[in-house]
């Protein structure tokens, strides 16, 4: 297996000393290849479990292994692309794409990768133009560049499209599935939109909360395009939703008893 987690669990304590546990015996195996959706509402442990994938947060038990080596932190095989692009304001697109590369490669090697990636996010045009020029959709596509720029076996994803309006989100959609078919690198996709997740995934791993557990692993067995499967889309969805609504419920019982309460 490719990415496996086994029997992760992750528990913050407050100010008083007072333990929350955010996942709890988390078990996750991923193949090469896979692209795969972390689904859930907010607040079950998404963007923790996707960051320990990443080694930007440690488990308090339990491991990650990725391509058969543990995870103890960040590494160049992991690729992260979060909600907000992170981009450099005072740096320019190409500037932006060939940070990463410059301890890698010549100056010239990484202009010829940051072109050729710009070009996969169709952003060919816009070379010299700096963050502030852009719209939300285009910066998010520059993160996209620079992640694939390192070539990374795993791109990790924290609800990249989160931000964006509906459209540009369905275009970056049909563009990510085609570089993931390319490319065919590994994708690990944090999303709270379940069309999104049955839009672009092999595999939905839904995931439940207080603590956050994976309640189901889906095959999507929908054949690419799926824009064209409509019947097939609409139920599972349905299913999906039905999950995901027993534990949405529980956290507004659960607020509603805070507030009662209080
Ligand atoms: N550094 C931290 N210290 C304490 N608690 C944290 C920390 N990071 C996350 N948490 C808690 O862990 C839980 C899970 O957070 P996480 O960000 O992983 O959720 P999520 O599923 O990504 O949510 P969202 O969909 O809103 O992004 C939350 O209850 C959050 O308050
Ligand atoms: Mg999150």
């Amino acid at each position: 297996m490719f990415i496996e987690a086994k029997q992760i669990n992750k528990v913050y304590f407050d100010k008083n000393n007072k333990p929350n546990t955010v996942l709890k015996d988390i078990d996750l195996s991923i193949q090469k290849g896979e692209f795969v959706s972390i689904l859930g509402p907010s607040g079950c442990g998404k963007s923790t479990l996707l960051s320990m994938i990443a080694g930007l947060v440690s488990s308090t038990s339990g491991e990650i292994i990725v391509d058969g080596k543990k995870v103890v932190k960040p590494g160049k095989d992991r690729g992260m692309v979060f909600q907000q692009a992170a981009l450099f304001p005072w740096m320019n697109v190409t500037e932006n794409v060939m940070f990463p590369l410059r301890k890698e490669m010549s100056k010239k090697e990484g202009l010829e990768r940051a072109q050729h990636f710009l070009k996969m996010v169709q952003l060919s045009n816009y070379p010299s133009h700096y963050p502030h020029e852009l719209s939300g959709g285009m910066q998010q596509r520059v993160s996209i560049a620079r992640s694939l720029a390192m070539d990374p076996a795993v791109l990790l994803m924290d609800e990249p499209f989160g931000a964006l309006d509906e459209q540009t989100r369905s275009r970056l959609h049909g563009q990510l599935e085609e570089i993931w078919i390319d490319t065919k690198k590994t994708i690990v996709f944090v999303t709270h939109s379940i069309s999104e997740s049955i839009k672009l995934s092999d595999r939905i791993i839904v995931m439940g909360t207080r603590p956050g557990t994976i309640l189901t692993d889906i095959t999507v067995d929908i054949p690419r395009p799926r824009e064209q499967h409509r019947q097939q889309i609409a139920a599972l969805e349905e299913q999906i939703m039905g999950l995901l609504k027993t534990e949405i419920d529980k956290v507004i019982d659960e607020e509603q008893a805070y507030e009662a309460g209080s």
